[in-house]
């Protein structure tokens, strides 16, 4: 695999060293000390490098959440979950923890918060706790995915919009069932948008599939029969190896991925090992 070296004046500048991982997309990018101030210069680097990559991959990172949450606002305004545990200083920054007292719930392909009219530009994820094994998180590159579709599908799709709602995955089971005033509070904040089917993304210009099984609950202007049919074709065709990469954590790796162009999933396979991730969630804008 190749790899592309940025060069710049050494005093003003860092080297930011970026080589691709997956044959569509996913890179290592090395060089860069993330717990540290960045130059606006870098931010645009790894700006770029995210729109051409959709997932960067930071190895040997040691950040505490403050640094994480002001790296993740040099790319725009902040996400504040409305039901996932935070930091107890920073809500910005979601606390997944999950061990031998709390294990991981189960878990499905899905782009973060797609539930809300203008989702996240992208994700910021740091593994504080790493288990020996299990615990990939799996990443699909929705653009090869769009590009993969037959000319007479795309056409179809290209026409279409979709209903996500935060509470297909985000049920008021018995866990939020004994937090139901903040699951109910969460519902009313977010009711059921409208998204299209594909999205063109508003840096590259690239179409994307924009529908996950995580939070898409209908495709509109079908009957029900068709939306599910269609829905499921899309969720299982977005889901196929070719579009996959799989990532093996260790323990200070950051990623951040695109999520106008990919989707993912943890693999919930590691309980009663330990393991914790910090997420910050960058917003975005209105798909369209
Ligand atoms: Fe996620």
């Amino acid at each position: 695999m190749s790899t592309v070296i940025l060069r710049h004046a050494p005093q003003a500048f860092p080297t930011l060293s970026v080589t691709p991982l997956n044959p569509t997309f996913a890179a290592l990018v090395e060089n860069v000390d993330l717990a540290r101030e960045q130059s606006e210069h870098t931010i645009d680097l790894i700006r770029n490098a995210l729109v051409q990559h959709k997932l960067l991959v930071f190895r040997r990172q040691r950040i505490t959440p403050s640094q994480q949450r002001d790296f993740a606002a040099r790319f725009g305004p902040l996400h504040i979950h409305p039901l996932l545990n935070h930091d107890a200083d920073l809500k910005e920054i979601i606390v997944l923890n999950y061990d031998r007292s709390r294990p991981p719930e189960k878990d499905e392909w899905h782009t973060d918060v797609t539930f809300i009219e203008t989702p996240p530009l992208g994700s910021i994820l740091y593994g504080a706790v790493i288990p020996e094994t299990g615990g990939d998180t799996l990443f699909a590159d929705l653009a090869a995915a769009y590009a993969a579709l037959s000319e007479p599908v795309r056409s179809l799709l290209d026409g279409l919009r979709a209903t996500h709602d935060f509470r297909k995955s985000f049920r008021a089971s018995t866990y939020y069932g004994e937090d139901n005033v903040k699951w109910d509070n969460a519902r009313k904040n977010n009711p059921p948008v409208s998204h299209p089917v594909v999205r063109t993304h508003p840096e590259s210009g690239i179409k994307s599939l924009f529908v996950n099984e995580g939070f898409t609950t209908a495709i509109e202007g079908l009957n029900a029969d068709e939306s599910q049919a269609l829905l499921e074709f899309l969720i299982r065709h977005q889901a196929k190896p070719q579009f996959v990469y799989r990532h093996r954590w260790q323990a200070g790796d950051v990623l951040f991925w695109d999520n106008r162009a990919t989707q993912h999933m943890v693999v919930a396979d590691y309980w009663p090992q330990h393991r914790r991730m910090h997420r910050a969630t960058v917003l975005g804008d209105r798909p369209v």
